[in-house]
């Protein structure tokens, strides 16, 4: 698989307090790949929540962004799922990162999508685009998100195909793994779908819930306030557009501090809406 950028050298950060180890790197498209690295002894994190990862610039100063956490808490190790931008000032080099390698990761987790904000329920709702299944694929992991729900919906949407492998293959090996798959089986619904190449499910998360299409698929009842909890992660415009339709459905919107039905969080900052 080609990358996007050409190799630079990755400056050294193993003086810092805050270096972890890359263990191993996985790219999966030109524009997608994922790595784990060693986990911060002291670091404790809920699954769902994003830390501060990055690099040295090259004037030696930390150059760092939001990244959500997407192994579950019980890990010995931390994966992330990362973008590749051509340009962008992270990513550009961080996309050449390989096992030995040091990045910087700030200790200090946060973030909305945790089940602490969410009102006790019986079927949960994961809803993202792109990256923005990071998250949940810390929260598919953890078992208490099976112990928490009757049912767990997830719905991951990308333009083509094979942006949906990373989010594939985690649920297909969810499904034969012998601690957590037995828990999974019959609980964990995956709709998938593509908006711009043939695929057996098409279309926006935003239409398919507004026509009932997902409901029809998936066999399964329409969104109902009482029941429904949801989990949102995706760009600003796709988090706005996703938020009416919950809100149509009756759910609304909660926080660390105020626990209610559904909680967003932005993938990326992006252009506005
Ligand atoms: P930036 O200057 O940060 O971004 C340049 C442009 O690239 C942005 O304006 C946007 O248009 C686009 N872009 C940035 N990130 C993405 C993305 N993920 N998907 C599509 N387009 C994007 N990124 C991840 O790859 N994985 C994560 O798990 C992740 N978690 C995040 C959690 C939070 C709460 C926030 C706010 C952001 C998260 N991001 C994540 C985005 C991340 O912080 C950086 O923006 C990204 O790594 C690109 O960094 P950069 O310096 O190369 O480019
Ligand atoms: P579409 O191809 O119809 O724009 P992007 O790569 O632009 O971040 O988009 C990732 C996925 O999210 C694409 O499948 C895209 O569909 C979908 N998407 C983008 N914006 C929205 C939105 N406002 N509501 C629902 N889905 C969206």
């Amino acid at each position: 698989m080609s990358d996007a950028a050409p190799a630079t050298p990755v400056p050294p950060v193993k003086t810092l307090p805050d270096a972890q180890t890359v263990t191993s790197v996985r790219h999966w498209t030109d524009r997608l790949f994922s790595f784990r690295c060693t986990r911060p002894q002291s670091l404790r994190f809920r699954s769902g929540e994003f830390v501060m990862i990055g690099l040295l610039d090259e004037r030696g100063k930390p150059l760092l962004r939001a990244y959500s956490i997407a192994s579950p808490s019980w890990d010995d190790e931390l994966e992330f799922y990362s973008i590749k931008v051509p340009d962008g000032p992270l990513t550009s080099r961080l996309q050449h990162i390989e096992p030995g390698d040091q990045i910087i990761l700030r200790p200090k987790p946060v973030g909305t999508l945790v089940h602490d904000a969410l009102l006790p329920g019986k079927r949960v709702w994961f809803l993202a685009t792109g990256t923005g299944i990071a998250p949940f694929a810390s929260l598919m992991r953890d078992s208490e998100t099976y112990e928490k729900y009757e049912q767990v919906v997830m719905m991951h949407t990308c333009r083509t195909v094979d942006e949906l492998a990373y989010g594939r293959e985690l649920i297909e090996s969810l499904r034969e793994d012998p601690l957590i798959g037995e828990m999974v089986e019959g609980k964990l619904l995956y709709y998938p779908t593509t908006t711009r190449e043939d695929f057996h499910h098409q279309g926006r998360i935003t239409d398919n819930l507004t026509s009932g299409k997902v409901f029809a698929d998936l066999g399964i009842a329409p969104m109902d306030p009482q029941h429904d909890r949801a989990m949102v992660c995706g760009s600003l415009a796709f988090n706005h557009d996703v938020k009416a339709v919950l809100e149509g459905f009756g759910l609304s919107e909660g926080a660390n501090s105020e626990p209610r039905e559904y909680v967003v969080e932005k993938a990326f900052v992006g252009e506005g809406i």
